[in-house]
């Protein structure tokens, strides 16, 4: 039976470029409108890819009965007042990670979403790599055993990439650990459920413009039992990577989401080795997120990373940031 085609608006077309290309791809969805505050880029990619409302505005389109969806693409500070004027408008929001910079602004975006009864999402990509699918999966189905340990990290400099007008460096309109560190958060919480509690030290040597630590490490208590090390460096002297090591009663997993292989040792083959897992590229995770979240709206299913989960990534950074500041471990916050 074929399925309606859902409007998608896109809102700052940097990052926003990905999903506007996947709206594009996908059977179910008609890119309506793009919205970014660069004319000349609106203007450029409008004509180039044939999409017809095109606006400097973001608010010219709440009131459009053709937008279903609108893909909040624009930096970190504007995440709270765009996602709740289009939920508020009826319309449902999927918004790049992170879902906002503190917890307040979380909050006041999950009472949006509920007031409104609309999908909100949050565009959390690592958990549409198939790396990080296989993990989650041998997670759970017993491959690894019973999951003791996790380790994640979100390894970026951010010398050379402080965004449009350096709002990256802004400490009011980012906080590295919110909003990069987000990615290593989201993936620990994902594997080991939710945070009781966090211990974290920082330090800062890198990345002069950031007035924040570049380089964060927080030791992290799960509601299961089970304890990880997260590691976020915004200032590193070394390539970009997100990592992930799941360790198990049955087995270790370890990789990231740019090799071409992980890493696999298991106690009924042989816990001396490691087997090489030939992995495949990372591309079309985004193309896979915007695809996770028209189904979710098409067939009023839950999405992966809604706004509880959000928040709750967003808590923990936070909780590990007043960790830093007192010296002392810091509960997480889990109640959204
Ligand atoms: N999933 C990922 O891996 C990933 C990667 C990069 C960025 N992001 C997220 O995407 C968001 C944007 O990051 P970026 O790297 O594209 O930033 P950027 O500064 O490079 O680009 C922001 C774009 O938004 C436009 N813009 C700014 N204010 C606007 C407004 N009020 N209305 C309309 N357009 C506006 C700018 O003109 C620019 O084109 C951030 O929240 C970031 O965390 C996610």
């Amino acid at each position: 039976m074929p399925e309606e085609k859902l409007g998608v608006a896109v809102i700052g077309l940097h990052m926003g470029q990905a999903h506007f290309l996947a709206a594009i791809e996908h059977p179910n969805a008609e890119l309506v409108a793009l919205c970014d505050t660069d004319e000349g880029l609106l203007d450029a990619r409008a004509a180039e890819y044939n999409v017809p409302v095109a606006t400097t505005d973001w608010r010219d389109l709440l009131d459009r009965p053709d937008i279903d969806i609108a893909s909040i693409c624009t930096p970190d500070h504007f995440h709270r007042e765009m996602t709740c004027a289009f939920l508020d408008a009826g319309k449902h929001v999927i918004v790049e990670k992170p879902m906002a910079r503190t917890v307040e602004e979380c909050e006041e975006m999950i009472a949006a979403a509920r007031r409104n009864d609309r999908k909100l999402m949050v565009a959390q990509v690592c958990r549409f790599y198939s790396f990080f699918e296989d993990a989650k999966r041998w997670s759970e189905d017993g491959t690894l055993g019973e999951v003791y340990y996790v380790e994640t990290s979100y390894l970026h400099n951010y010398e050379e990439i402080g965004g449009v007008g350096n709002w990256r460096f802004d400490p009011e309109k980012r906080h590295p650990l919110v909003g990069g560190g987000c990615h290593a958060i989201d993936l620990a919480r994902w594997i080991c459920g939710d945070a009781e509690e966090v211990h974290a030290y920082g330090n800062h040597y890198n990345i002069p413009q950031q007035q924040w630590e570049d380089l964060i490490t927080i030791n992290v208590k799960f509601k299961s039992g089970a304890v990880g090390r997260i590691l976020n460096s915004s200032g590193c002297q070394r390539p970009y990577n997100i990592d992930l090591q799941v360790w198990g009663t049955k087995g270790t997993l370890v990789g990231d989401n740019t090799q071409d292989y992980a890493l696999l040792s298991l106690r009924e083959v042989n816990r001396h080795i490691w087997l090489r897992l030939p992995k495949p590229p990372m591309a079309k995770a985004v193309a896979s997120e915007l695809a996770h979240f028209i189904d979710c709206v098409l067939h009023d299913r839950q999405p992966l990373i809604d706004g509880v989960d959000g928040a709750k990534t967003v808590a923990l950074a936070w909780a590990a940031i007043e960790s830093m500041r007192t010296g002392q471990p810091v509960k997480c916050r889990n109640d959204f």
